[in-house]
């Protein structure tokens, strides 16, 4: 009898964004490591905060395919690739990850919507708001930088940043959640 309710196709893009999630761990894992070795602390901890999120991200995709009747499948996690070259660099490769990430969520969407899958597109929802918040956060990254003096930021500015994102929260407010009274 059939028990698996996924798609092979659906089963394996679920599998692959598993390890995406992984690699995404990864990446922030080093990108963490690099900013703390150059004394940036409380920057390197929000790294670390988030590399812990991707890990979440990981294992809700794990349970999902295993509640569904579907075989997971933990593959080789890709590594991190090369270490930034300024914090500049850092948040905006943060950025191009994310945004890469979104494309990856947007195209499995695509795959359950043409299937029918309603489960899996249901499931996938909380990733595209997900999504949504984890670009506000990596822009917000990018703005900040900016202020600080962007590529040319000097040290002051680099330790202001430093304090900032060490209480920086995980989540970033949505432009859906945002009221007249509280912008
Ligand atoms: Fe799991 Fe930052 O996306």
């Amino acid at each position: 009898m059939e028990t698996n309710r996924l798609s092979k196709t659906i089963e394996a893009a679920l599998n692959a964004q598993m390890t995406n999630e992984a690699h995404n761990a990864q990446i922030y894992l080093a990108y963490a490591s690099w900013a703390d070795s150059r004394g940036y602390d409380g920057i390197a901890n929000f790294l670390f905060r988030h590399a812990n999120e991707e890990r979440n991200h990981m294992m809700k995709f794990l349970e999902y395919i295993l509640k569904r009747g579907g075989k997971v499948v933990v593959a080789p996690i890709p590594g991190p690739g090369e270490d930034p070259v300024s914090m500049q660099d850092c948040f905006e490769k943060v950025f191009k990850y994310e945004v890469e990430n979104t494309t990856n969520i947007y195209e499995i969407v695509n795959i359950s919507m043409a299937e029918k899958d309603w489960a899996t597109w249901n499931f996938l929802q909380w990733f595209v708001k997900e999504q949504t918040e984890e670009e506000t956060l990596a822009l917000g990254l990018l703005d900040k930088i900016k202020i600080a003096g962007g590529a040319a930021a000097k040290d002051d500015a680099l330790y202001s940043l430093n304090q900032e994102l060490a209480k920086t929260p995980d989540d970033a407010t949505l432009a859906q959640d945002v009221t007249v009274e509280n912008p």
